[in-house]
Formats: structure tokens, C-alpha cells, sequence
């Protein structure tokens, strides 16, 4: 399923979709942050949450996503690297996060955590470590509407891209293709003009970038840059 294609408060959509991780802005000013996305043109806004277990470091919560919810339109795509993470969704969903990204490796009993993603309305999607292959969303296509193929190993901003990763990416492509699945295939860690190119011709059609976006001196440029390289190779069977 697509589980809703179209993302709220986004203007016309791009073939290759932009999602600025507001990891790497300057916390000092939110609503700049998100004035900044919205004047690239960027199709939504990503949002890390990080609970200091999952991963070592710690993020932010609901109250945070509440506050950015208030500041734009975008669409609040919201990565949860957390356990358990089936004990959130709710508390986020009310804070206004229109998609929820949960992991696979930390969650069970997945299936029954992205069908309660959907039952609150946000977009169900799986995020997969490095080291987690594209065969952990095999049975559940039917049940996700986002597949976030990690580039790095999750936890902070700035970290090199891996792009031993881009063979799970094409190989997700086609099993999505033979599955007559229309969701998404989002790529997070390390995206820039330089990386950009690879990952699009592997199947990716969401790209999440933080340093490559907020931390340029020309955040405008720099998502115009990011997004030319992408859209010049992008894979004949993405959406
Ligand atoms: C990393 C986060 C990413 C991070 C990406 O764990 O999930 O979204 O912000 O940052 P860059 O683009 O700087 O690698
Ligand atoms: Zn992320």
C-alpha cells in the first residue's frame, strides 16, 4: 500500500523527495530551521528522536515535535531510534508527526507496531540498521508505506556514508517492484551532492539530509545541489 502518498502541507511534490534532519540545525532558532526547508523547497522535514539506549545519544521528545509542528506545514517525518518504541507513537502522533519510522531491531513484534501506526493516521515505516537486510520487511510490504534503508550507523549527525549499503537498496528496489509495493525507499547518513547520485540509482526516492543541508553556509544551494545530482540518476523503477 501507499499508505498516503500525499504529504501534508507540501507544496507540489519532487520526483526524488528532500527531508532536512533538523539534527544538524541550530536549536537556538526552530522556526528559522523550518523557514529554511520550506524556502529550499524541501518536501518535509526529518525529525531524530533518540532515547541515549537504542542509540548512545539522546535527542528530543513529543514536546519537541509539538513545537516544530507549530512552526510549519511540512510534513513531520519522525525516525524513532528508540526501544520499544510501541509505547510512543501515540504521545508523538499527537505532537503532530505525520509519518512514524520505528526499527526493525527494536521492535518484536514489527507487523503489530506499524499496524498501530496506522490505525493512530501517521505513515508506517521501517528503518533497517547497515547491518539488517532488506528481507526483514519481506512479509509486511502490505503493512509499511516507508522503507529507511540507514547509510550509516544510526546515532549522530555528520558520519560517513556506507556505501556497501547500496546493494540492499537496489536489491529493496526490486523486491518492492516484484511486490507491486508503492511506498517509499528513504536513504539517512551521509547524503550529499557527492553521494546523492549513487543512492538514487540504487532505488532510493527520499533523501534525508543534516550536515549536507544545515550545516552549509547556503542551505538553499546546497539542497539544490543535493537534489540535481539525484534526480540526474534516478532509478527508471522508483515511484
Ligand atoms: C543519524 C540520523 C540522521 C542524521 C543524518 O542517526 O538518523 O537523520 O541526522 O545526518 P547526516 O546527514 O549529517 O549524516
Ligand atoms: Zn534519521
Amino acid at each position: 500500500m501507499s499508505a498516503g502518498d500525499s504529504l501534508s502541507g507540501a507544496g507540489p511534490l519532487h520526483p526524488v523527495r528532500l527531508a532536512p534532519s533538523l539534527l544538524s540545525a541550530d536549536f537556538r532558532d526552530i522556526a528559522a530551521a523550518c523557514r529554511l526547508a520550506e524556502e529550499a523547497g524541501c518536501d518535509m522535514l526529518h525529525l531524530d528522536v533518540m532515547d541515549g539506549r537504542f542509540v548512545p545519544n539522546i535527542t528530543f521528545g513529543p514536546l519537541v515535535v509539538e513545537a516544530v509542528r507549530r512552526c510549519t506545514g511540512l510534513y513531520l517525518d519522525v525516525h524513532l531510534m528508540v526501544e520499544e518504541p510501541g509505547r510512543l507513537l501515540a504521545d508523538f502522533r499527537r505532537a503532530g508527526a505525520d509519518g512514524l519510522t520505528v526499527h526493525a531491531e527494536a521492535c518484536v513484534h514489527l507487523q503489530r507496531t506499524l499496524a498501530a501506526i496506522a490505525e493512530l493516521g501517521a505513515r508506517p515505516g521501517v528503518a533497517l540498521n547497515p547491518a539488517t537486510p532488506e528481507t526483514a520487511v519481506s512479509y509486511i510490504w502490505d503493512s509499511c508505506g516507508l522503507v529507511l534503508v540507514m547509510t550509516v550507523n544510526p546515532g549522530f549527525g555528520g558520519q560517513t556514508y556506507l556505501p556497501a549499503v547500496e546493494v540492499k537498496v537496489r536489491r529493496l528496489r526490486a523486491a518492492a517492484a516484484a511486490a507491486s509495493w508503492e511506498g517509499r525507499i528513504e536513504v539517512d547518513g551521509g547524503i550529499s551532492p557527492a553521494t546523492a547520485a549513487a543512492i538514487t540509482a540504487a532505488g532510493a526516492d527520499t533523501l534525508v539530509a543534516g550536515s549536507a543541508f544545515y550545516g552549509k553556509p547556503d542551505p538553499v544551494a546546497a539542497a539544490r545541489a543535493i537534489r540535481e545530482a539525484a534526480e540526474a540518476w534516478r532509478c527508471p523503477g522508483a515511484p
